[in-house]
Order: C-alpha cells, then structure tokens, then sequence
C-alpha cells in the first residue's frame, strides 16, 4: 500500500531523469536568490542545463555558516510578499538559520509528511497525538499539516507536561504519538506512577521516533515498553524539517524521497563521494522548493547509504539510522546545542573562570546537562547569596540561548581537570538504550 505508487515505485533511471529536470529547474529559481545568483557554477548551469545527476557534483556545497552570513534574506529565491512561513533550527549563536515557505513549498512538504506516515502504516483511521515543540520547531507544524493531509484525528499537544499527554492518550484514544526517543522513557515513567501499563491502559500502536540520534537497542526499549512498532523519522529545518527520510515497515533504515532531495554521502575530509555502504557525512538538495532551494548542504550528520532494494518495493534509497555528527553540535531534549553558544555565554561575564565542562546525564529517566562552570577566585569568594544569585542568572542566560535549563555547578578556579591536547568539552554519559 503506497500513498503515491507512480512515485514511491518509479524506476531507478525514471527517478534519476525526474530528479534532474527538477535540479535544472530548481537552479533557475536558486538563481533569483542574491546568494545563488552570483555563484559562477549556478549561472554555467542555469545557461548549459545538467544532464546527468552526477553533474551535482560539479556544485559548490552550501554550510550552515552559509546560510547564516547571509542572514535573512541571502537565500530567499522568490518575492517575499509570497512566502507564507518560516522556520529556525536551534543550535546558532548570533543569527539563526531561518528558511522560508511559499504555499507550494508548504502543500509538497505536507504531502511528504502524509507519504511518510502512511509508509510506516499510518493511516486516516488513526488519532495522532504529536508530543513535540510547536513554533518555530519543524516538528510541530511539520507533523501537523502531514497528519492533517492524511485524515487522522490529529491531537496538537506540545511538549512536556506529561501527566496531561497521558490523559489526553487516554480520553481521545490517541493510536499513534510522536515524540523524541529521549523523552518516552520520562514518560514510561509517569504512567507507571500514576499506577498505568501503557501496553494495557491506551490503544497505542504506533511511535514515530526522531529529531536525535538513538541505537537500535534503544528503538527496542522503547517498543517493548509501549507494546508499539516505534518508525524512525529523519529529517532538518534545512530541508523543511521532517519528512526528508523516513522508514517503512519493514523496519531496515530510511527511505529518502529522491523525488524531493538529492542525495550524496561524502568524506567529510575529503569532500569526495564515499561508496555506498561505507559511512560518511550526508549532503542533500532540495528538489521541489520555490521560495528557498538550497543547494548541497553539508547536514554534518554520519550515515550511509544502504545497498540493495527494500521488500516493501519503495525504490528511493535507504540510509542507516543517523551515527554521530561531524562537528561538535549535541541534541539534548530535542534541541540542537553547539558547546560554543555556551562558551559565549559564560566568557561575557566577568566573574567566570577559564574553564568550564559539560556533561550529559540520564536522572530518573530525563536527560540533562549539567555545566561546571569555573568562577575567579575574587568572585568565588564571595559569599553564598552571590554565588545563589550568579548561579541563577547562568542558568537564566543559557536557557534563553540554548531552550534547555541547565544544571550549573559553580566550581573554584583549576578545578576542572585539564585534558592533554585539546579540551574536551562534553561528556555524554547519558544512557542509549
Ligand atoms: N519532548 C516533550 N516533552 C519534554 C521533552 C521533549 N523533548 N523534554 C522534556 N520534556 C518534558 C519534561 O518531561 C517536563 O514535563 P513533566 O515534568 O510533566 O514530565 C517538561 O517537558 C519540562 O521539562 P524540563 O526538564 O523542565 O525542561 P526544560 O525547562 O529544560 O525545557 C523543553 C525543555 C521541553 C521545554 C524544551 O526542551 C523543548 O521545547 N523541547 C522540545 C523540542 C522538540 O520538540 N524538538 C523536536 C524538534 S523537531
Ligand atoms: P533541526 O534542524 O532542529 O530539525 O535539527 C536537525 C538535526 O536533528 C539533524 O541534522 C540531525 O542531527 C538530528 N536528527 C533529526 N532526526 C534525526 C533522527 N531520526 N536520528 C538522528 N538524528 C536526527
Ligand atoms: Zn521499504
């Protein structure tokens, strides 16, 4: 069962001819955008036209820091009078990413999400309950217009406030729920405290579970815990949000729409293709985006593309579960955290110290972050209101940086051991699985 079998079944060389007419034609509209616009490389191709995929190649790659110096409006390819929505990734200092949506942007990205939730057996008889942040988070909205376009009962309920999630579950009869892995066991946990067995007490049979990396032992745990199949959902605000890859029944990595996204896995180091199967950093291009194509942008985030066909028929190839980052950015609570919007924070006061160390920790079943932050002996002397006062305040500022409230630990001056080389910043303890 397909939601669009023309397209989820096409032919490799049919898929391959559909995504370069879409590339030419998404080049000419990358090309209205005062970034695009000035690239040589866009311009040849825009006159010449590509014929082959392999001719992406011959692109440059576009970074996040791109995206961010030209910040707002650099990407934007079309009149801002039709853009009719935007989202922002978390994890920047300074500017944020933001990317825009025209009404057509908008309607394939619902129709990629309804196609995503059908193909790990969603369907329109379904009460769906997205436990996830709304705003500018793509995993609000983004589930939101798919679950709409594919007819469940849809149940808007945000994140947190877990005693409310279950009762909504239980009073709507909520069937499929999504929600990062990270925070199921939190709330495995309030049921069992409210003296509930969700295997027996809700009619869950579906998780979606993404937005941050998990092994396979953790999906497990989770599914033995909820009675459920539990699907991993990939995607990133660059490229809409979720929706980009997603899994089918059969449980054996993602399929990428290849009729929205280019795909191409790279040696980070090198910036040459890597051969499928071997792990290497992923890079996508949008295919079906008019107010802001974006061309080859380097996710930093590990994967590899899975040899050979999937029994379920889909032809769009698979990637393994995400591995690792190739920079230093975590996810902690489903927001993205580089260790540098924290250093920012803590370096503009005068009263922090050299140094400082971050460590991810698994308490009572909720991840949190936990920052020793070394104060100047002057200041670390002073008496304990001034130190319950700058404890505070820390805590206050990287909250509003990072959407996360920290665990400040204010510690004397040296007293963070010091590592040979360069300093490791984190130190992720928290438990996978
Ligand atoms: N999803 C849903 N609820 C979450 C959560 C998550 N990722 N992380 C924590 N929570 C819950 C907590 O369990 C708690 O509710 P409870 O006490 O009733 O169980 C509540 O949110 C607040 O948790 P707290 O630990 O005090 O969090 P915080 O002050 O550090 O703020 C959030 C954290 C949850 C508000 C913030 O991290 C957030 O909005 N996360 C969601 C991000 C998201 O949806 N990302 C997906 C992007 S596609
Ligand atoms: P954002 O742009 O805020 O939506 O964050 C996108 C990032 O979240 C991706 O680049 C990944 O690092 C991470 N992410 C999203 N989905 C998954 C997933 N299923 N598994 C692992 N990491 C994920
Ligand atoms: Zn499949």
């Amino acid at each position: 069962m397909y939601w669009e079998k023309e397209l989820e079944l096409l032919e490799r060389k049919d898929l391959e001819h559909l995504q370069v007419e879409r590339l030419n034609k998404t080049l000419r509209q990358a090309g209205n955008s005062p970034c695009y616009g000035q690239m040589p490389e866009i311009s040849r191709f825009i006159r010449s036209g590509m014929t082959s995929i392999e001719q992406i190649r011959e692109l440059p790659f576009t970074a996040k820091e791109d995206l961010r110096r030209d910040f707002p409006w650099g990407f934007l390819a079309t009149d801002k009078k039709d853009v009719v929505r935007l989202h922002s990734s978390s994890g920047t200092t300074g500017n944020p990413v933001a990317v825009y949506h025209n009404r057509h942007d908008l309607n394939s990205w619902a129709n990629l999400m309804a196609r995503s939730l059908f193909t790990a057996g969603v369907r329109d008889t379904d009460v769906f309950q997205n436990i996830c942040g709304y705003g500018l988070f793509t995993g609000g909205l983004g589930f939101q217009y798919g679950v709409e376009k594919l007819g469940c009962l849809s149940i808007p309920a945000g994140a947190g406030n877990s005693p409310r999630q279950i009762k909504l579950m239980r009073d709507f009869g909520t069937t499929v729920a999504h929600a990062i892995p990270s925070y199921l066991g939190r709330l495995f946990d309030v049921f069992r405290e409210e003296g509930l067995d969700p295997r027996k007490d809700t009619q869950l049979h579906t998780l979606v579970i993404g937005a941050e990396p998990h092994t396979e032992e953790h999906r497990r745990r989770i599914e033995e815990m909820f009675g459920v199949k539990a699907y991993n959902s990939f995607g990133l605000s660059e490229m809409n949000g979720p929706g980009v890859a997603f899994e089918c029944i059969e449980q054996n990595g993602l399929h990428v729409w290849e009729d929205a996204y280019v795909l191409e896995v790279i040696d980070p180091v090198t910036l040459q293709p890597v051969a499928d199967g071997e792990v290497g950093e992923l890079v996508m291009t949008t295919l079906d985006r008019q107010a802001m194509p974006v061309i080859r942008y380097r996710t930093r985030d590990l994967t590899r593309i899975l040899p050979g066909p999937c029994p379920c028929g889909r032809t769009h190839r698979r990637i393994d579960r995400i591995s690792g980052r190739s920079d230093d950015m975590f996810i902690i609570k489903g927001c993205n955290v580089f260790p540098m919007q924290i250093e920012g924070v803590l370096m503009k006061l005068p009263e922090v110290g050299d140094d400082y160390r971050i460590t991810l920790e698994t308490i009572d079943d909720q991840d949190e972050m936990i920052i020793e932050v070394e104060v100047k002996k002057e200041w670390f002397k002073g008496d304990l209101a001034f130190l319950d006062k700058l404890q505070r305040h820390i805590t206050h500022l990287i909250r509003d940086e990072v959407l996360v409230r920290p665990r400040i630990k204010l510690v004397e001056p040296s007293s963070i051991p010091k590592a040979e080389g360069k300093a490791v910043r984190v130190h992720d303890h928290r438990q996978k699985g």
